[in-house]
């Protein structure tokens, strides 16, 4: 489905990812309660001045994805101040996640703006941690490019392109990631790619497009680690200003501390499934 937002830009994104809101209120996942710390990062977004038209959140959504987690999930989000968009994790699955969501701006894929489009391309697989966009899914997000030549592109997806240095996370990258780079490097007038999954911001630049990833709205992974390893950095998410030229601008911003439940397992099981 498209979105089409009739505002001139600048416009203003917030980007939320890998919220892993549990089925239950109060479960833990390694000791921080991602409900609550959800909440935290939608008050942070809430009690900022900062501008904003609309909101992405980009897989993850749920820890074990069924209709329970996604009600929790949508208690939180019903609080942002803007319309919000979402696309899926390897957490997801899509069955619940569209009953539970029964509207449709959650379904669309596509946002047209006055001279940007944003694209949600979904790389989750039921059942596997790792990415990939299929073959439906990679032909729909040519055309869409194609369509729009006029436009500067952004692209949101939960799955990296491009290893981030840890060698635990990396093979879950996009399987197939080297035939969409092909096509990013040929659609000139695509400004950026941005992903979610790795629990940490990295920024790439590639010819003429920028490859970056988001924190998470709970735990968070250090980088640069052989094994499973966090960080104790707070909650994050993303702000992103289009301007009408193509230019953009990016921040990270950190909502308060990452409030662990004492005495609680710390990990998180080592398939990160
Ligand atoms: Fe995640
Ligand atoms: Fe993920």
């Amino acid at each position: 489905m498209i979105y089409r937002f009739d505002k001139h830009e600048p416009v203003h994104l917030i980007q939320i990812t890998d919220c892993h809101v549990h089925n239950e209120r109060e479960r833990l996942l390694s000791g921080v309660n991602t409900y609550d710390s959800l909440a935290q990062v939608i008050d942070g977004i809430n009690g900022c001045t900062k501008l904003a038209d609309m909101a992405l959140v980009t897989g993850d959504l749920t820890h074990e994805g069924d209709e329970r987690a996604y009600t929790l999930l949508l208690e939180q989000l019903n609080r942002l101040p803007v319309p919000f968009f979402w696309l899926p994790g390897n957490h997801d699955h899509t069955g619940p996640m569209g009953s539970t969501a029964n509207h449709e701006r959650l379904h669309t894929k596509q946002i047209i703006l006055q001279d940007w489009q944003i694209l949600l391309l979904d790389s989750h697989v039921e059942d596997e941690v790792a990415g990939l966009v299929s073959q439906s899914e990679l032909t729909w997000l040519a055309t869409a490019l194609l369509e729009h030549p006029e436009k500067h592109a952004a692209i949101f997806v939960h799955h990296p392109l491009l290893p981030v240095g840890c060698d635990w996370l990396d093979p879950q990258r996009i399987a197939n990631a080297e035939q969409l780079l092909t096509l990013f490097d040929n659609t000139p007038q695509l400004r950026f790619v941005c992903n979610g999954h790795v629990h940490q911001d990295t920024t790439e630049t590639r010819l003429h497009y920028q490859l970056l990833s988001t924190p998470s709205t709970c735990i968070q992974f250090k980088k640069n680690s052989a094994d499973y390893a966090e960080d104790d950095l707070p909650p994050g998410y993303r702000r992103f200003t289009l301007h009408a030229d193509g230019r953009f601008d990016t921040e990270i911003i950190r909502v308060g501390e990452l409030v662990r439940v004492v005495g609680a397992p710390r990990g998180y099981s080592s398939d990160y499934d």
